[in-house]
C-alpha cells in the first residue's frame, strides 16, 4: 500500500546493482511513494545492464558516477537538478566495497593500498557527495541524506576486516557533516545500520551465512529484510522525520540491544 510519502520530492539513489541490492528496493519503494529520482552507480557496474530495467520501471534517468571522483559527483548533482527540474530533496548513499574482503585477506595481512580504497569508496565518498552538493547548493532545505552502515562499526566481526573502519568513518562523517549542513541549510544526514542482508556486497564476506543466521537468532524480530530497510529509508526521506539528523539508526530487528538470546543460550547448553 502506498501513502504518497514522497510525492513531489526529487532524489538521487546510488548503489542499485541488481534486484537484491538494498538501493534497488529503495528505488522501487520511493517510486511507489511518488518520488522522482535519478539512479546512479559506478560506470563499471552500469555495464552489467540490470540498472536499465529498474530505470524503466521507475521512469528514472541513469547518470553514471564513480563516487570517489569529485568531477563525476559534480556532474551528477548538476545534471540531476536539470533532469528533475529543481533542487534535490533526498540522496541515498548505498555504496560499499573492500578489495581486501573480496580477495579474502585476513585482518593481520591487509593490503594497505586496498585498505585506502575501501575507505575512499565506502566512507570518504559520503563526504565527497556532501561537500559537492553543498558547494553547488544542490540540496533543498530539510533535504535528507541517508547512508547505509553495519554494526561492525561498533563491535568486532572477524571477517568484516577493513570495512569495520570504513563504516566507523562513514558514521562519523554523517555526524560531522550533519552538524555543518544542518546549521547551513537544514539538511539532515543519517546512517542506517542494517541487519546482514543477502546482496552481492553482503554475501561476498566470508562467513556471511554464519553471522546472518547468528544475527537472526539474536534479534527478537529476526533480521530486518532489504524490503523493510527500503521502507525505513523512505520514512527518513519523508517530511515525517524532519528533526532527525546526525544519527546512526539501528534497523536490525533488535540485534544491537541484545546480550544473548534464548535461542543462542539453548544452542550453547542444550536442554536435557
Ligand atoms: N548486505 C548487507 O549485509 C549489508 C548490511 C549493512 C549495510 N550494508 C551496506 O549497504 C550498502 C549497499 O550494499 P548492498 O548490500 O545493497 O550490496 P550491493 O553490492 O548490491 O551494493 C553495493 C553498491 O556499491 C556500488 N559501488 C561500489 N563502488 C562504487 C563506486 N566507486 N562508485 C559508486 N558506486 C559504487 C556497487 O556498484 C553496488 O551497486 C553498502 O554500503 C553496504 O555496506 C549492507
Amino acid at each position: 500500500m502506498a501513502y504518497g510519502l514522497l510525492k513531489g520530492k526529487r532524489g538521487i539513489i546510488s548503489g542499485a546493482l541488481d534486484a537484491n541490492s538494498i538501493a534497488w528496493k529503495a528505488a522501487l519503494k520511493a517510486h511507489e511513494e511518488g518520488a522522482r529520482f535519478v539512479l546512479t552507480n559506478a560506470p563499471i557496474a552500469m555495464r552489467m545492464g540490470a540498472i536499465k530495467e529498474l530505470a524503466e520501471t521507475c521512469e528514472a534517468e541513469i547518470i553514471p558516477a564513480d563516487a570517489t571522483e569529485v568531477g563525476d559527483l559534480e556532474k551528477l548533482f548538476t545534471q540531476s537538478q536539470e533532469v528533475l527540474g529543481g533542487k534535490i530533496d533526498f540522496v541515498l548513499h548505498s555504496i560499499g566495497m573492500s578489495t581486501n574482503i573480496r580477495k579474502g585477506r585476513e585482518y593481520g595481512d591487509l593490503n594497505y593500498e586496498w585498505f585506502l580504497k575501501s575507505i575512499d569508496v565506502s566512507a570518504l565518498s559520503l563526504h565527497k557527495m556532501l561537500q559537492t552538493a553543498e558547494k553547488l547548493d544542490a540540496i533543498a532545505e530539510y533535504g535528507s541524506v541517508v547512508a547505509l552502515s553495519y554494526i561492525a562499526a561498533q563491535r568486532s566481526f572477524p571477517d568484516y576486516t577493513d570495512m569495520a573502519q570504513a563504516k566507523a568513518m562513514l558514521e562519523s562523517i554523517a555526524r560531522s557533516y550533519g552538524y555543518r549542513y544542518g546549521k547551513a541549510k537544514k539538511v539532515r544526514v543519517n546512517t542506517i545500520s542494517q541487519s546482514p542482508t543477502k546482496t552481492t556486497a553482503g554475501t561476498g564476506i566470508s562467513g556471511f551465512d554464519a553471522f546472518y543466521e547468528y544475527a537472526d537468532k539474536m534479534s527478537p524480530l529476526g533480521n530486518a529484510s532489504a524490503d523493510a530497510c527500503a521502507e525505513y529509508i523512505v520514512t527518513l526521506f519523508s517530511d515525517f522525520t524532519r528533526s532527525v539528523t546526525m544519527q546512526n539508526l539501528f534497523h536490525d530487528g533488535g540485534f544491537s540491544g541484545v546480550g544473548i538470546s534464548q535461542e543462542i543460550a539453548d544452542l550453547m547448553i542444550p536442554k536435557e
